[in-house]
């Protein structure tokens, strides 16, 4: 966000809430994942990027009364007591300050009221997970007001949960964590089961990290997400009534599957095939990545969509469009659907010198196809979540 949106926000903050006493600003990325696409809750590989798109929350803490919050996309305030959390279903956006403070409490930390004011620049619903931010700067805000200090991967599992458990959204762990881990011109290499990392440069002087945004958002995503989910672990229990050892696809090889495959159903054959090949080209593209060798990670985000629309079917026709207007263009390495899919975003690694004119060719080329505007963006790679004083 730049100086002058800040200074705006700081304006309306000091409008709200009568002064700047005290006021301190939390900050926390959204991000675009490179390649390893709905591996993470099979405990397998990933690697995103935090973006220059953020939420930033505005606040101070106080003594007493509740927690009082102004919502500056939605134009709403929301009042609660840390003492009683429930849901308030009129305003979906509060079940992430409330979903946040009571997970904190449930694991045990003394949190303070705060009063704040949210803003965020991240695209809502499109893949480029506003509400992984939304989350982890709350989560910083109402820590940093209690004087608490969580170590990074704990923060990152308690924002999950809240997802999981209050907002009732079944994700993988990798968009709280890349949110609050992530380093500038950096892509992060995540194992999600064992949460260990390893950051990734990115050498912007050869290649540019282009988004494109459908601008759909189809109603299917979050009942397709879990039901996604709840086959894989039904792929994985079946595999491994054949072979043991098997807890999670993770643990499933290309060989495994290839001989042991027919015991699944059709369908839960093709989920495990996506799933098994994709964290084997996010390892390979973390390979090709530490040599630089930019064309062969674009080949594998080229098959990680291709196997994402074919068998894991998430992808829907103006991804597809998407996807196939990039490839006609010169200086794109790859492209793919980004996210949890059936909408939002598609990713390309574009040459650097051609990036400007991909980003307005893609930009003509969809408004032309479908009447619709894409919003285009060229990220960089920026720092996980931080606090300052204002
Ligand atoms: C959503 C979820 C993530 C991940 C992706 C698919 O963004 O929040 O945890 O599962 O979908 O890769």
């Amino acid at each position: 966000m730049d100086y002058e949106a800040v200074k705006t926000l700081v304006g309306k903050y000091e409008e709200s809430f009568g002064g700047l006493e005290g006021l301190r600003c939390a900050r926390a990325p959204g991000r675009v994942n490179l390649i390893g696409e709905h591996t993470d809750y099979n405990g397998g590989f990933v690697m995103p990027m935090a973006v220059d798109r953020e939420v930033r929350v505005f606040f101070r803490a106080t003594e007493r009364g509740p927690v009082r919050l102004w919502s500056e996309n939605y134009g709403e305030w929301d009042e609660f007591d840390l003492g009683s959390i429930e849901r308030n279903g009129r305003q979906p956006w509060s079940s992430y300050p409330r979903g946040v403070a009571l997970v904190l409490q449930e694991a045990g930390y003394k949190l303070q009221p705060i009063e704040g004011l949210v803003y965020g620049d991240v695209p809502i619903g499109a893949g480029l997970s506003s509400s992984a931010a939304l989350e982890v700067a709350l989560a910083r805000a109402f820590c940093a007001a209690a004087g608490l200090e969580l170590g990074s991967r704990e923060l990152a599992l308690l924002c999950q949960r809240a997802e999981n458990w209050f907002v009732g959204v079944n994700c993988g762990i990798m968009d709280q964590f890349v949110s609050i881990h992530a380093q500038r011109e950096h892509a992060l290499l995540l194992d999600c089961r064992s949460l260990e990392h390893e950051l990734l440069p990115l050498d912007t002087s050869a290649v540019r990290v282009v988004v494109c945004n459908t601008m759909v958002h189809h109603e299917l995503g979050s009942s397709a997400y879990n039901e996604r989910r709840a086959r894989c672990e039904e792929a994985a229990r079946t595999l491994n009534e054949q072979v043991g050892g098997i807890c999670q696809l993770r643990d499933v090889t290309p060989e495994i599957l290839a001989e042991h495959g027919r015991a699944l159903d059709k369908v839960t054959l093709k989920r495990a095939r996506h799933v098994v090949s994709e964290n084997h080209r996010t390892i390979k593209a973390a390979e090709a990545l530490k040599v630089r060798d930019y064309e062969a990670f674009g080949r594998l985000m080229d098959e990680s969509h291709e196997s994402l629309r074919r068998d894991y079917e998430v992808s829907c026709v103006e991804l597809d469009l998407m996807v196939r207007l990039a490839r006609q263009r010169s200086g794109v390495l790859g492209s793919r659907m980004v996210g949890a899919g059936f909408g939002g975003c598609t990713v390309h690694l574009v040459r650097r010198d051609r990036a400007d004119r991909v980003a307005e060719g893609m930009h003509a080329a969809y408004l032309k196809a479908t009447g619709t505007e894409p919003e285009v963006y060229q990220f960089v790679a920026v720092s996980g979540a931080t606090v300052e004083r204002c």
